[in-house]
């Protein structure tokens, strides 16, 4: 698999692919890639002629209590997976390439960022949405892909993309989940063999959920019915479980159009996100 690690590297790749005529497709990751990962790279090929594949473990996301420095970093294995897919190039800059000294500028957005995970992780979306802004203009991709599993995140990208006018077209790619219906995450890894048959549990009370909500006239008991199976189930705590308006992502009092339920779920310090559609 092709690397580069400098900015000037990969945008001498991306002008000579441009002067040849190529659209440009970007896939940002932290690495540790699994089959998420590689169903947006393969999405995003039936709208670009060359894919970049970002991986960079971005430390601004993370606040500092949480797991920087246990993030598993895997790249050779990374780009071992990359060399059988669509991939046309990794870009995997150092910390320094990204964030030099002195770099000051921070992307924050009001709102959205501040509500459900951005709640329970001050912070975090002000880290995703520097990286992600740097990333698109270090590549100035014709089209970008992120994941729906993490709904929110798209929803944020979505906004700063819009705000900031960078002309861009963002792709919500699908959520891949394992046999049982757990969304694949690099989080998964560090289930126990009891944790993880917990964690199957997730998807199919999310799925009860999403069923009853239309006949539903109080989401507010549903949302508390779910949070209550998850901890039948034996999730050690559940973060919220809410019903929220697909665009907004606000709190939704009666489903009056597209809906979506997210929710975290924890399972001892291992934080499961899941998400699904709502047919109103
Ligand atoms: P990471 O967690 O590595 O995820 C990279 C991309 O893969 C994101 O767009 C995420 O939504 C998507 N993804 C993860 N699991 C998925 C699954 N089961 N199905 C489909 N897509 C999945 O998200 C990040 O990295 C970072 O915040 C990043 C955007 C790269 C900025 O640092």
């Amino acid at each position: 698999m092709n690397i580069v690690r400098t900015i000037a590297e990969l945008r001498d790749q991306v002008a000579l692919w441009r002067a040849d005529g190529h659209s440009i497709g970007l896939v940002p990751t932290m690495g540790a890639l699994h089959k998420g990962h590689l169903s947006l790279v393969d999405e995003i090929s039936a709208n670009a002629s060359k894919i970049i594949v970002s991986i960079f473990v971005n430390p601004t996301q993370f606040a500092e209590n949480e797991d920087l420095d246990a993030y598993p970093r895997q790249e050779a294995n990374d780009c071992k997976k990359l060399e059988a897919s669509a991939a046309s190039l990794v870009f995997a800059p150092s910390e320094n390439e990204m964030y030099g000294t002195g770099h000051k500028t921070r992307v924050t957005l009001d709102g959205i960022s501040e509500i459900l995970e951005g709640a329970s992780r001050p912070g975090h979306f002000d880290g995703v949405a520097t990286i992600v802004s740097k990333l698109l203009l270090q590549c100035m991709p014709d089209i970008a892909i992120f994941g729906e599993k993490d709904y929110q995140q798209l929803a944020v990208i979505r906004q700063i993309v819009r705000d900031l006018n960078i002309p861009v077209k963002i792709l919500g790619g699908t959520l891949v989940r394992e046999d049982d219906g757990l969304a694949y995450s690099s989080r998964n890894a560090y289930l126990n063999p009891l944790e993880r048959k917990i964690a199957g549990h997730f998807n199919l009370i999310l799925a009860k959920l999403v069923e009853a909500a239309p006949a539903s006239n109080d989401l507010r008991a549903l949302e508390d019915q779910a949070t209550n199976e998850l901890l039948k189930a034996g999730f050690t705590s559940v973060d919220y479980v809410q019903i929220v308006d697909k665009t907004s992502l606000r709190t939704l009092a009666a489903l009056s159009g597209p809906a979506r339920v997210v929710a975290v779920a924890r399972l001892g310090a291992i934080r499961l996100l899941d998400n699904m559609e709502i047919q109103s």
